[in-house]
C-alpha cells in the first residue's frame, strides 16, 4: 500500500485547523489504498521519509522562513534521502501573521534540491482560516493522497 507522510509544525490552533483539514482530505473515504502517516516535525526521520510514497508539509512563517522544526527535519533528512526519494511527490501549507513570502522561497528550495516534484499548489494563509482556506487544505491533502491511488 502507498504511504503518504505529513510532517507538519503546529504550534497554535490557526495551525491546528489547517493540519485538521490537509489530514482530512487526505483519509477522506474516496481515496482508497493510500496509508496515511503523519509526523511532528521535530520527531520526523530520514527512515518515515524513505518509507513514505509522497510527502505533505505543514508550517507556520517564522522570521521570514519556514519554522525552525521543519527547517530541522530538511536538515535531518536531506542527504540520507537525497537519492532515493527524487522525483517524489509532494504538497505543503504555510500559515502566517502577515507574509508568509520567505517561507514559500525556503521550501521550494530545499524541495528542488531534493527534487521532489510538486503535486498540488500550495496552500499559504494568514491570519484566522476562513472556510475557503479550509477547503483549499482540505483539497491539497486530498489531491496528493489521490495522486497516489493505483
Ligand atoms: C517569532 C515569530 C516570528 C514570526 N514571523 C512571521 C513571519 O515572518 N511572517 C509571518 O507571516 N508570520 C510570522 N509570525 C506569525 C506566525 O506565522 C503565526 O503566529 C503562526 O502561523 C501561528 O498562527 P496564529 O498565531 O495566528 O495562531 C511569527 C510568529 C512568531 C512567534
Amino acid at each position: 500500500m502507498a504511504t503518504l507522510l505529513i510532517v507538519h509544525h503546529t504550534p497554535s490552533p490557526n495551525c491546528q485547523a489547517l493540519f485538521e483539514a490537509v489530514l482530512s482530505g487526505a483519509t477522506a473515504p474516496e481515496i482508497e489504498g493510500v496509508r496515511v502517516e503523519r509526523r511532528a516535525a521535530l520527531a520526523a526521520t530520514a527512515s518515515d521519509v524513505l518509507a513514505a510514497d509522497a510527502y505533505l508539509l505543514g508550517t507556520p512563517a517564522n522570521l521570514g522562513y519556514m519554522s525552525g522544526a521543519l527547517k530541522h527535519f530538511f536538515d535531518q533528512v536531506y542527504y540520507p534521502c537525497l537519492d532515493a526519494t527524487r522525483g517524489r511527490p509532494f504538497g505543503y501549507y504555510v500559515h502566517g501573521g502577515n507574509d508568509v513570502t520567505g517561507a514559500v522561497r525556503g521550501i521550494e528550495t530545499v524541495t528542488t534540491g531534493l527534487g521532489w516534484r510538486r503535486a498540488a499548489e500550495p496552500v499559504t494563509v494568514t491570519g484566522e482560516p476562513g472556510k475557503a482556506d479550509v477547503t483549499a487544505c482540505w483539497e491539497l491533502g486530498a489531491t496528493v493522497a489521490a495522486g497516489l491511488m493505483e
